[in-house]
């Protein structure tokens, strides 16, 4: 599926959200599968409904809520999404990404996001959380496909440093304050919506991948066109041992994820403190 995103289109979706009263937006959040809780940390000034949108994608995730939340947090103005867009249920990569963009444009400057993924790095338990340090994009169609949009960044993106150096830094020495086990690794996007088989676990791991899911890397690709400095934290649901294997629910992953969600609000809370 290749549905092109115009630029035109990410401003007009972008006034829409202005005109909800969203103006002054400095950090943006993206709230992965299970992990909306930190919205109930936020003092809300706006509800936008992406349903309400112009050229929104709607959720098709039952998990996923689907809004943007304005408000403060940590002391900082932040815009949250409650629910993003994954390739697997069916959207364009332009389209998945379309939030980020729109973000931008409404003067947001870093973006932390979150998700729930699968250890790959069997020293790294279920309901503990890592820094995404690296990644590996498996997904098909990039979100730069197409003419380039002179306006937002570059033709050709630089990749070499693509999750911010100091943003990392914050969360570690955050992590650190707070008693927190914050792991490091490598996250690879695939493009689900299965999980994935004992001989692909295999394979990822000895590619180099920490960590497993279906989200992300197009976020931070587009994040890093347009300059926009990012960090992202896996929720570690579930372990992907090949060699003992056992079939996972949505709800274990959900589940564990509630569990893990405690540190990543404080993370995400006290990052935002010192922004
Ligand atoms: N793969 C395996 N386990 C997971 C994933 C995934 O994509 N997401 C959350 N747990």
């Amino acid at each position: 599926m290749h549905k092109e995103i115009t630029y035109e289109q990410i401003k007009a979706s972008a006034e829409y959200i202005k005109a909800k009263g969203v103006e002054q937006a400095q950090v943006g959040i993206i709230l992965g599968t299970g992990l909306g809780k930190l919205v109930d940390e936020i003092d809300i000034i706006a509800i936008v409904d992406y349903s309400d949108i112009p050229n929104f994608p709607v959720s098709t995730v039952e998990s996923h809520k689907g809004r943007l939340i304005y408000g403060v947090l940590g002391g900082k103005k932040v815009l949250a999404m409650q629910g993003r867009f994954h390739y697997y249920e069916g959207y364009s990569m332009q389209q998945i990404t379309l939030p980020i963009r729109v973000m931008k444009l409404l003067g947001v400057q870093q973006l932390l996001i979150s998700n729930a993924a699968g250890a790959v790095n069997l020293d790294y338990k279920k309901g503990s959380v890592m820094l995404i340090d690296d990644h590996i994009n498996l997904q098909p169609e990039n979100p730069l496909t197409g003419s380039n949009m002179n306006d937002l960044g570059p033709r050709f993106p630089d990749m070499s440093q693509p999750y911010d150096k100091t943003l990392n830094q914050l969360l570690i020495s955050t992590a650190n304050k707070n008693n927190i086990t914050l792991h490091q690794g490598v996250y690879v996007a695939v493009p689900g919506p299965n999980l994935e088989t004992r001989a692909e676990y295999r394979w990822l791991r000895n590619m180099g991948a920490d960590a497993v899911g279906m989200s992300t890397v197009p976020e931070v690709i587009v994040a890093n066109h347009m300059g926009l400095p990012c960090a992202a934290i896996s929720v570690l649901t579930d372990e992907c041992d090949p060699d003992n294997l056992h079939p996972v629910s949505l709800k274990e992953i959900l589940d564990v994820a509630a569990i893990a969600e405690v540190d990543l609000i404080q993370l995400f809370k006290q990052v935002c403190e010192h922004l």
